[in-house]
């Protein structure tokens, strides 16, 4: 109980149905004792944090309202607590690193109304980097099944003016691709989760979730200036979240760090989900791809029929020997199936996952990619149509498991409330990507896939929330602005994009962003086309930074063949880690990691920065001692800058140890790609 103090405040004696009760404070610690939490029942529930003596959470609401009971809020009261710690460390099957440590403190909280007759409890972990909490709500009289329709969750911020945010709308039409805005807090409307902000004293916070199952996503609302408050996103008919006693809602949960940095080396989110309910998962493959795909991205093929037709059975097989020539173990195939002519944003209804148009023979290129060793991987866009995809995900899982098909991509192209389904009386509605229908639709393509020894890369996902660690086969996702827009959006993903990103998005886990964008001028130069709004070597130092098992190489082979030189780095860069470091960076501005591949000696360093020009020093202490290594750096020429000379680049090998420093000279929008080659 030595973190524990329980502080009985006689000036707060509360009468209620002629008992007396004491208003309770009950206080705990993170295990290097830096971060506190306070919990007390002062008129409601209600929870506040603070890190290093500085207050992080000012005192915030607790709680819930129910269609059809009284809410969990005013009168509950603290009426049992109980303390726990733990320490363990534990692997992840791919990752960005393997070992990782969960040490926390806990402390779960019972309310009770004795008006209500009601209990609700409030299990909080708190670790040395943040701090997570969930609702778990028994089963008890008068309570079985339960619609949602508030949560009270609050996280109240002293002087929101003076912090600054790096934040995304929540509840829009792009779902969960849109710039960044940089404001202060107090201008934060509504936003998506992770919502990543630094207050004037410098300390970084990052409010999100952890496994999310079964729930409705939780935006961040600001209803007064400072008053963040959970928004959870609804059902059709507005309901938050239906469900039924005994229930457990995802954990809330607080990233805190002194530094930009230390927000990228948290393990909090994976530690707040449930261990690997998949068993062996020898079977999820971490690799890297290419892909019948900028082509169409670029208006040069169609997913479509017809003379530009890019899913073509002899397309696929020039595809799959520069994959085996070049060590890619995966083709992306898109646009192979029926449903894709006309306006197929608009053709959910139509696709069919089991024929393929008549130019495509699914047998003949997965056969020839087996002789060669590399992978078909499927594509199943939905055009937000999620009946019709769950009518035919089993025989369309099947049919890709007897073709050999390790992985695949999956689309919801729809706009945000614009998904469809057909409910049980065949009544089209429609509802969020981000609402509890969509959260349990998505895990289970999850869990089908799974059975078909499949994993899954989803695009216009639900946010991550750490699944993977229970879940090895979601493999990735999107969820953010990807490479894609840089070909067609409006506008393209400005310089800072990939530098707000790391703090923001992929606090959540793996993005499969599609870097490596060989030709920027497909619609000529300068700063006011679609195109990467980068240098060369940003592009390739995209591959270390912006994590994912699965990495593509976004561009036509044949602009990979016209620099073979800068394609090394692509072809050595690894997609599993033994350990990463984020060892540089401040939100919006610029970023480095560290990481060391999996099962080898090398490491791998990527840095990129905004549309500033800075030299970054680095120190290499993160190398191992007693090793020298050779640095193969890439790094931007003397003139390069992203708008008018964006190739221009240095390859470039150096003798180090862990004593050197490296500096690093960054251009307009640029970037370096290093591997550390062990030597002894
Ligand atoms: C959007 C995805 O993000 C993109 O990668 C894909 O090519 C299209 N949808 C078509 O499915
Ligand atoms: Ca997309």
């Amino acid at each position: 109980m030595k973190n524990v103090i329980i502080t009985s405040l006689l000036s707060l004696i509360t009468l209620l149905s002629s008992s007396v009760i004491f208003a309770q404070t009950i206080k705990l610690s993170s295990p290097d004792g830096k971060i506190v939490l306070s919990v007390n029942d002062n008129e409601r529930p209600n929870y506040q944090v603070s890190f290093a003596g500085e207050s992080i959470i000012k005192p915030s609401r607790l709680g819930m309202a129910f269609k059809s009971v009284a809410a969990f809020g005013d009168g509950f009261t603290i009426s049992s607590s109980k303390e726990k710690s733990a320490k363990e460390v534990w692997q992840l099957p791919w990752g960005e690193r393997k070992n990782v440590t969960d040490e926390h403190n806990e402390l779960l909280i019972t309310f009770s109304s004795i008006k209500n007759s009601k209990t609700f409890k409030v299990r909080f972990r708190l670790f040395n980097d943040g701090i997570g909490f969930r609702y778990e709500v028994a089963k008890q009289a008068g309570l079985d099944k339960v619609e949602i329709t508030n949560e009270f969750t609050e996280f109240v911020i002293d002087d929101a003016k003076k912090a600054t945010a790096w934040w995304i709308p929540a509840r829009g039409w792009n779902r969960y691709e849109y710039t960044y805005n940089t404001t202060d807090v107090e201008s934060v409307d509504r936003a998506h989760t992770p919502f990543t902000f630094k207050l004037a004293s410098g300390t970084h916070i990052s409010i999100h979730e952890a496994a999310l199952v079964d729930y409705a996503a939780m935006t961040i609302n600001q209803k007064r200036p400072g008053v963040l408050k959970a928004d959870l996103t609804p059902w059709s008919d507005g309901i938050l979240v239906k469900t039924q006693t005994n229930f457990k809602s995802s954990w809330r949960t607080i990233q805190i760090s002194n530094d930009a940095v230390g927000l990228l080396n948290s393990d909090l989110i994976l530690n707040l989900n449930e261990p690997n309910k998949l068993g062996d998962v020898s079977w999820v493959e971490p690799a890297k791809y290419i892909g019948i795909w900028w082509g169409m991205h670029i208006n040069k093929n169609t997913w479509g029929s017809g003379e530009k037709h890019g899913a073509t059975t002899s397309e696929t097989m020039r595809y799959i020997d520069f994959a085996a020539e070049h060590g890619f173990a995966g083709v992306l195939v898109e646009g192979w199936n029926i449903g894709w002519d006309g306006n197929w944003f608009f053709n959910g209804d139509v696709f069919n996952f089991s024929k393929s148009y008549d130019d495509f023979d699914i047998k003949a290129v997965s056969e020839y990619g087996k002789e060669k060793g590399v992978r078909l991987i499927g594509h199943h866009e939905t055009s937000g149509n999620v009946t019709n995809y769950r009518n035919q995900m089993s025989e369309a899982y099947s049919l890709y498991e007897k073709h050999g098909v390790r992985q695949v991509k999956t689309g919801y192209v729809a706009d945000g409330g614009d998904i469809k389904r057909i409910d049980e009386y065949g009544i089209i509605r429609k509802e969020w990507h981000d609402s509890q229908f969509m959260v349990n639709e998505y895990l289970h393509s999850i869990t089908e896939a799974a059975k078909h020894k499949i994993s899954i890369n989803t695009h216009e996902p639900i946010k991550d929330t750490g699944l993977r660690r229970t879940y090895p086969n979601w493999i990735s996702r999107e969820g953010a602005r990807g490479q894609e827009f840089n070909a067609w959006g409006t506008p393209p993903n400005p310089p800072e994009h990939t530098t707000i990103l790391p703090f923001t998005r992929m606090l959540a886990g793996p993005m499969d962003f599609t870097p490596g964008i060989f030709d920027m001028s497909f619609n000529g130069l300068g700063a006011n086309t679609n195109r990467p709004q980068t240098t060369l070597a940003k592009q390739l130092a995209l591959y270390v930074v912006l994590y994912s098992p699965i990495q593509m190489a976004a561009d036509l082979p044949k602009n990979y063949q016209a620099n073979l030189a800068a394609f090394q780095f692509i072809k050595d860069v690894p997609t599993n880690w033994h350990e990463s470091k984020a060892i540089a960076g401040e939100v919006g501005e610029y970023v480095a990691f560290a990481r060391q591949e999996r099962d080898g000696e090398d490491w791998f360093v990527g840095a990129l920065t905004d549309e500033k020009t800075r030299t970054l020093t680095l120190k290499l202490d993160f190398l191992d001692k007693s090793k020298r290594y050779q640095a193969q750096i890439y790094r931007d020429g003397k003139n390069a800058e992203w708008v008018n000379n964006p190739y221009e680049m240095i390859i470039e090998n150096k003798d180090v140890t862990a004593n050197d420093e490296l500096v690093l000279p960054l251009a307009t929008s640029g970037g370096a790609a290093i591997r550390f080659k062990a030597l002894n």
